[in-house]
C-alpha cells in the first residue's frame, strides 16, 4: 500500500468518482491507491469506501487550501464538479481553478479533468438557435466545464480533458426514463430527432478513467471522449420495450418543448440535446465507442445496462 501511486479522487462518493474508487479498490494488484475526497467522511458512502480500502479525507473543492492538503503527495487527480448540486456555472469554473490551482501547488504529475463542451464555440451566444440562459451560456452545464478547460492549461498541471457522455443511469435518478401518456403507453421522451445520442452506465466512466491513469503519458495534454453505445431515441425505445416486456415509443418533441417543460433545468437540457442533434456529427464523432472499450474492456452497452438495471426505473 505504502508504495502504491495515489489517486486523489473528488466526487468519490459519487457516480463517475465513486466508479474510479471501485475501478481501482477491485483490482488487487493495482500499481494505485485511493484518497477519496468528500465533505462528509462519516457518510454511507465515504464509510464504505474506507471499509474497501480507500483513505478518506475531508475537502470541499470551494476552498482551494482544503483541496492542497487532499492533493498533497498524490501522483493523480481525478477532478469534477457537481453543476446540479448548485446549478451554477461560474461556480463551476471557480472550483475547477481551486482544483487546478492546487493540483499544481501539490505537484501532481496526471490530472484528469470530466469536463464537457463548451457549446458557446458551436453556437455563439447572439446565435438565435437556442435561447442565451443565465446571461452568458447556452448550455450552463456544458459551458462552464468547458469553459474551466483553459484553467488546467493556465496552471500548467499535466491533464488529460474526458469528454463524458449521457448516463443511462439518468433513467432510474434523473427522471429521465420512460412516462405513461394518457393511452396508458410507456414513452422515452428527448428531443434528438433521428439522431444518435451517445451514451453509458455511470460506472463506465470511472472504469475508463482508471484505464487513462493506468496509460499515463499516452494522454497527458490530449482530450479524450468516452461513450458506452451512440443510440437514437427509437432504437432506446426498443431496447426498453425488450428488457421491460411492454411497448416503449420514442416522443421526439421539438427543443423548444422540452425547454418549457417546467422542471428545474429543462431550459439548460432542452438546449444540450439540441446542440447534440445539431451538432450529432462532431459529437457522435468525440466519443468512441471502440476507444472506451479499450480503456475499459467490461464497457456495458444498452441492452447489458437494461438487463441488470431496468427493474429500478420508475415506471409511474
Ligand atoms: N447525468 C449525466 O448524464 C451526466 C453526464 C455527463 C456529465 N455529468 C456531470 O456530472 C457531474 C456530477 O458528477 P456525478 O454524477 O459523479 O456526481 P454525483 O453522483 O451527483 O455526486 C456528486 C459528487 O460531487 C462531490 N462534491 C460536490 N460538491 C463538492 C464540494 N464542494 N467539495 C467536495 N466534493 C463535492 C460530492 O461529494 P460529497 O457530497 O461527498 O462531499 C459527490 O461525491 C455534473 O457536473 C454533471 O454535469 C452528468
Amino acid at each position: 500500500m505504502a508504495d502504491k501511486k495515489i489517486i486523489a479522487v473528488v466526487g468519490a462518493t459519487g457516480a463517475q468518482g465513486g466508479g474510479l474508487a471501485r475501478a481501482i479498490l477491485a483490482d488487487r494488484g493495482s500499481e494505485f491507491a485511493v484518497r477519496a475526497l468528500t465533505r462528509n467522511v462519516d457518510g454511507e458512502k465515504a464509510r464504505a469506501l474506507a471499509a474497501g480500502g480507500a483513505e478518506v479525507v475531508t475537502t470541499d473543492i470551494d476552498d482551494t487550501h482544503s483541496v492542497e492538503r487532499a492533493f498533497a503527495g498524490a501522483y493523480g487527480a481525478f477532478c469534477l464538479t457537481n453543476f446540479w448540486e448548485h446549478f451554477s456555472a461560474e461556480r463551476e469554473v471557480a472550483q475547477a481553478e481551486a482544483m487546478a490551482r492546487a493540483a499544481r501547488a501539490a505537484g501532481v504529475r496526471h490530472v484528469v479533468w470530466s469536463t464537457l463542451e463548451d457549446t458557446r464555440k458551436w453556437v455563439p451566444l447572439e446565435s438565435d438557435r437556442m435561447p442565451t440562459l443565465h446571461g452568458k451560456y447556452k448550455v450552463p452545464h456544458f459551458d462552464g466545464k468547458g469553459e474551466a478547460d483553459q484553467k488546467f492549461r493556465d496552471a500548467g498541471v499535466p491533464t488529460t480533458w474526458l469528454l463524458t457522455s449521457f448516463y443511462w443511469d439518468n433513467l432510474v435518478h434523473f427522471g429521465s426514463g420512460p412516462k405513461r401518456g394518457p393511452d396508458g403507453i410507456l414513452a422515452l421522451t428527448f428531443p434528438m430527432g433521428d439522431r444518435k445520442l451517445p451514451g453509458m452506465a455511470a460506472e463506465d466512466i470511472g472504469k475508463c478513467t482508471y484505464g487513462i491513469f493506468r496509460r499515463g503519458k499516452e494522454f497527458i495534454g490530449k482530450t479524450v471522449g468516452i461513450a458506452g453505445e451512440h443510440l437514437t431515441g427509437a432504437e432506446m425505445a426498443t431496447a426498453l420495450s425488450d428488457s421491460l416486456g411492454e411497448p416503449v415509443r420514442y416522443n421526439d418533441v421539438p427543443p423548444e418543448v422540452y425547454r418549457a417543460f417546467g422542471f428545474p433545468g429543462a431550459d439548460d437540457l432542452g438546449n444540450m440535446f439540441q446542440f447534440k442533434r445539431d451538432f450529432n456529427e462532431y459529437y457522435t464523432g468525440a466519443r468512441s465507442v471502440e476507444f472506451s472499450r479499450s480503456l475499459n474492456p467490461e464497457l456495458l452497452s444498452f441492452r447489458a445496462w437494461l438487463a441488470r438495471y431496468a427493474k429500478q426505473i420508475p415506471l409511474d
